[in-house]
């Protein structure tokens, strides 16, 4: 069965291109985006794989360490990765799971054959320091992920595990936020001294800091 935001990321352990990776183990402490691509020396791949490499201070202020897979080897990956340096102006340092057997695939459903066979799609996973999935996104072969998506809803997540909130649409760090309808106005005056506008009983607004 597909996995499903709230369940636990199955642990596994693989070979990378930094070495051996115990999942849950590499992971500790961290928010992980962890996502597959269809195969190396694949043009959209590159351009993804260059952007997650150019983003690593983001990543890093967030907390969050990115790891990618594709069903090639570590010998294959640490060739490509010359080619993505090279070509996309950066210097990759995460690492990219070789899964060869594709065992971590099936693990976590990322083969969708009527899109292809054998190639793993382009599947995101932003797992929590608890190893919880917090995300799923799925996007086909031909189109290349919205990386400013996957920051925006790293810090939508970590704002509304931070405070009893939730982010309307296309929120962004900065915008009002929602009070949840399970907070009372009550409860409110205390969570939120700062105050909010009311434009029903289940849709307030409030300003909380950056
Ligand atoms: C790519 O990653 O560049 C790609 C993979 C499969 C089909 C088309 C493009």
């Amino acid at each position: 069965m597909a996995l499903r935001i709230g369940d636990t990321a199955p642990n596994f352990e693989i070979e990378t291109t930094q070495g051996k990776v115990n999942f849950h183990d590499w992971a500790k402490g961290s928010w992980v985006f962890f996502f597959s691509h269809p195969a190396d020396y694949t043009p959209v791949c590159t351009t993804e794989m260059g952007r997650t490499a150019k983003l690593a201070p983001e990543f890093a202020k967030r907390n969050v360490k990115p790891l990618g897979l594709s069903t090639d080897t570590v010998e294959q990956h640490k060739g490509w990765i010359n080619d993505i340096n090279d070509t996309q102006e950066t210097i990759l340092e995460f690492p990219i799971v070789a899964d060869k057997e594709r065992k971590v695939a099936e693990l976590y459903d990322m083969i969708h054959p009527n899109e292809d066979q054998n190639a793993t799609i382009r599947s995101v996973f932003i797992v929590d320091p608890s190893h919880k999935i917090r995300l799923t996104m799925t996007y086909p072969m031909t189109v290349g992920r919205n990386f400013d998506e996957i920051l925006r809803v790293i810090d939508a997540l970590q704002t509304t595990d931070a405070q009893e909130v939730a982010c309307p649409a296309d929120w962004r760090p900065g915008d009002d936020v929602i009070i949840r309808p399970t907070v009372s106005n009550e409860d409110a005056k205390t969570k939120f001294p700062q105050g909010w506008k009311e434009l029903r009983p289940y849709l307030r607004f409030t300003q909380i800091e950056k």
